[in-house]
């Protein structure tokens, strides 16, 4: 069983906090979803078992009509895709078009995830978001067909305040998405808001974040990962694939895949990729760590056993420092399994580095 992600680089602009591989010219993107189908093509082992479809970016929802048609027929013509699988398209609310939902239903998409960050217009417009809170609002009923849609807010955004993600998550509680991916701003290198001396206040951070968690979880949410909430049986399942370590093909610029035990990386060069002279790098994988890092951050946490297959013995090897964390009420030992406890999340990357 095989997962595959689709990265799609373009977007209608280019927010201040963004630095994901995307922002190529829209005149190339029929160049770009041609190299596309033909990695599909080459790559995709004939009847593959894929469990799920992601397509992201960037900003899937910015392709000419019939491009993600192509992208689905080319992978539903080579690989099998399980008749239950989750197969998910990312969007900004100000591609959504009557045309765009119709297409995506016929192409088999079950799942979409909208990006809104916050419901403040003024704030919106800050970070150079291509919409405003009534385009998110247009666009979410024309989705109204797509019964499993989830919904991306930011925490820590320059000037936002406690009032305004208040105000971000009552919305969100009213238009009862099935799941919310609640991420904390991170200033990354190269963006607007990095070079504008931006750097994110850790402390109020976690406030944010404090205030976020109590409130989707008494709205019947729950954190199954740090960033992720969902409503009972809607968890991401091609993102808990990923924290699995379960195999996927990434396909298109940037992407990464994992086949056969390895870790493979495309090259982000977009004018290599579109003439079909992409490189791709494979790059050292370390079940151990990455399942380590990956497990403790979902509400599954990790297996000793399995971890122990990949040649980490925590009893054993990190005896002292996991009995302090379970003694100090930062790790739960349930048997087999070890998860964080609530109050540790503030701590969870210094506690998986002391375990790695
Ligand atoms: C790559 S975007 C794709 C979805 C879509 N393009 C959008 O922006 O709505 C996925 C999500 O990553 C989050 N994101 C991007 N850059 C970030 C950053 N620097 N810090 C925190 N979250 C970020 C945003 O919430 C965004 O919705
Ligand atoms: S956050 Fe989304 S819309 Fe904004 S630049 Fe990044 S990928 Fe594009």
């Amino acid at each position: 069983m095989r997962e595959i992600y689709v990265h799609i680089p373009f977007c209608a602009r280019r927010c201040s906090y963004c630095s994901f591989v995307s922002g190529f010219s829209h005149s190339e993107m029929p160049m770009y979803v041609r190299a596309l189908v033909r990695e599909i093509d080459n790559r995709l082992l004939r009847d593959d078992d894929i469990s799920s479809v992601y397509i992201g970016g960037g900003t899937p929802s910015v392709l000419y009509r019939g491009a993600i048609s192509l992208i689905m027929s080319h992978i539903n013509r080579r690989a099998k895709v399980r008749k239950d699988a989750e197969i998910t398209i990312e969007c900004n609310p100000d591609s959504v078009t009557p045309e765009f939902v119709s297409e995506i239903i016929s192409a088999g998409i079950n799942r979409v995830s909208v990006g809104l960050q916050t419901t403040n217009d003024a704030l919106l417009k800050q970070i150079n978001r291509p919409h405003d809170l009534n385009g998110f609002i247009r666009a979410w009923e024309l989705l109204a067909p797509i019964d499993n849609k989830s919904v991306d807010l930011m925490l820590g955004l320059p000037n936002q305040s406690k009032a305004d993600l208040q105000n971000s998550l009552k919305f969100v509680a009213e238009i009862k998405p099935r799941h919310v991916s609640l991420y904390a701003l991170k200033s990354e290198e190269g963006t607007p808001l990095f070079r504008s001396g931006f750097v994110e206040d850790g402390d109020f951070e976690a406030e944010l974040y404090d205030m976020a968690y109590n409130f989707l979880v008494s709205n019947g949410f729950e954190r199954y990962e740090v960033s992720n909430f969902a409503l009972p049986g809607f968890h991401s399942r091609h993102n808990c694939g990923y924290w699995d370590l379960i195999e996927y093909y990434g396909f298109g610029i940037s992407a990464h895949s994992l086949l056969n035990g390895k870790r493979i990386a495309n090259d982000d060069n977009f004018n290599k990729y579109i003439v079909g002279t992409n490189v791709q790098f494979t790059e050292g994988s370390d079940p151990k760590t990455e399942y380590l890092m990956l497990g403790l951050r979902t509400k599954w946490g990790v297996n000793l056993s399995r971890l122990y297959s990949y040649g980490l013995d925590l009893v054993k090897d990190r005896g002292d420092k996991l009995n302090e964390f379970i003694k100090n009420g930062y790790l739960i030992r349930n048997g087999d399994t070890i998860t964080l406890s609530d109050g540790a999340y503030y701590v969870m990357d210094s506690i998986i580095s002391e375990l790695i």
